[in-house]
Formats: C-alpha cells, structure tokens, sequence
C-alpha cells in the first residue's frame, strides 16, 4: 500500500512539473491560438506586420502607451491615421465583434508579452472597464 501511495505521488509530481514547463513556454497559449486565428493574416506570426501598411505589434511603443486602447481596437477595430514606432499608418483594422471580454483579455496579455515584448499584465476588469466606453470609429 505505503508503494503504491509512493508511486502515484512521484508520477503526479512529475506531471505536475510537466504541466508547469508547458506553461512556462507559452504562458498565454489561449492568446497565441487566438492571436494565430484572427491577427496573423495581417500582424504576421512574428507581430511584425507589413511595412506602412500594418503597423507591427512586436516591440511597438503603441501597445506600451496606449494600453486600455487595445481591448477596442480590437473589438471595434481602427481606422485614421496612427503613429506607431515613429511611423505613420493609416490603414483600416476591422473589428472582431466575435471575440469574448475573457478572449480579448487572453490576446492582449499574448501580445504584450511575446516576441520580447514585456508591457504588462491586462486584467479582464480593465478590459472590461475600456469596453464600456469604446470611441466610434468612422
Ligand atoms: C485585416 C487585417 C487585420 C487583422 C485581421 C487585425 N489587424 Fe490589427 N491592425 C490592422 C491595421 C491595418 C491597423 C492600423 C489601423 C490604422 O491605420 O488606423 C491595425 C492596428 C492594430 C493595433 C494598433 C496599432 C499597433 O500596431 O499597435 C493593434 C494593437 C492591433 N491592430 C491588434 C490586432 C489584434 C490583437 C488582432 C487580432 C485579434 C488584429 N489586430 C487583427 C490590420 C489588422
């Protein structure tokens, strides 16, 4: 009895250290699939987007400064002129109208913190709080 007790808590510390490895590597994997489903076509795999034409989102001062703005970027999309790592775009993003406040909260907190990327934590309150007061893009 005292064996089997034994071996089933060395084979659940090791899965459970298998766990914690897999969320070490990708600690928004949520985020990432979502990010790989409605962003990569036009922000690109590695968030550097399309010269003048996508604005980046690796390393882009955007996302550091206007950090409560992302939750409706994303939900309402954008349009108009931005500037972001000193260079200007004026394209349009659609929104994605489809996407959950939980699931906006998982891409952001993705975003922010891949490609080297260290912006913060976003809480799903203060994405809540942005939504509630998203501006009208034309
Ligand atoms: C159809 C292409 C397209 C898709 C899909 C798309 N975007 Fe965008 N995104 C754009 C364009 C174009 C702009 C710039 C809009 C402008 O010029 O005002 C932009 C702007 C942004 C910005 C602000 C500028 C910056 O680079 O920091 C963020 C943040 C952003 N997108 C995040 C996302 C996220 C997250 C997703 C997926 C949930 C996404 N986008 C999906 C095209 C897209």
């Amino acid at each position: 009895m005292k064996k089997y007790i034994l071996s089933f808590l060395v084979l659940g510390c090791f899965f459970c250290f298998l766990f914690f490895q897999s969320c070490k590597e990708t600690p928004f994997a949520h985020g990432k699939i979502l990010y790989e489903n409605f962003c990569e076509s036009c922000h690109m795999a590695d968030g550097s987007g399309l010269e003048g034409v996508i604005p980046p989102l690796a390393n882009a001062d955007y996302l550091e400064k206007y950090r409560l703005d992302i939750a409706c970027i994303i939900r309402k999309g954008q349009s108009g002129e931005i500037v972001v790592n000193g260079q200007k775009y004026n394209q349009e993003m659609a929104g994605i109208p489809q996407l959950t406040d939980f699931e906006i909260t998982n891409v952001i907190n993705y975003i922010n913190t891949a490609w080297g990327n260290d912006y913060g934590y976003t809480k799903i309150t203060e994405v809540q709080e942005a939504l509630k007061d998203c501006p009208l893009f034309e």
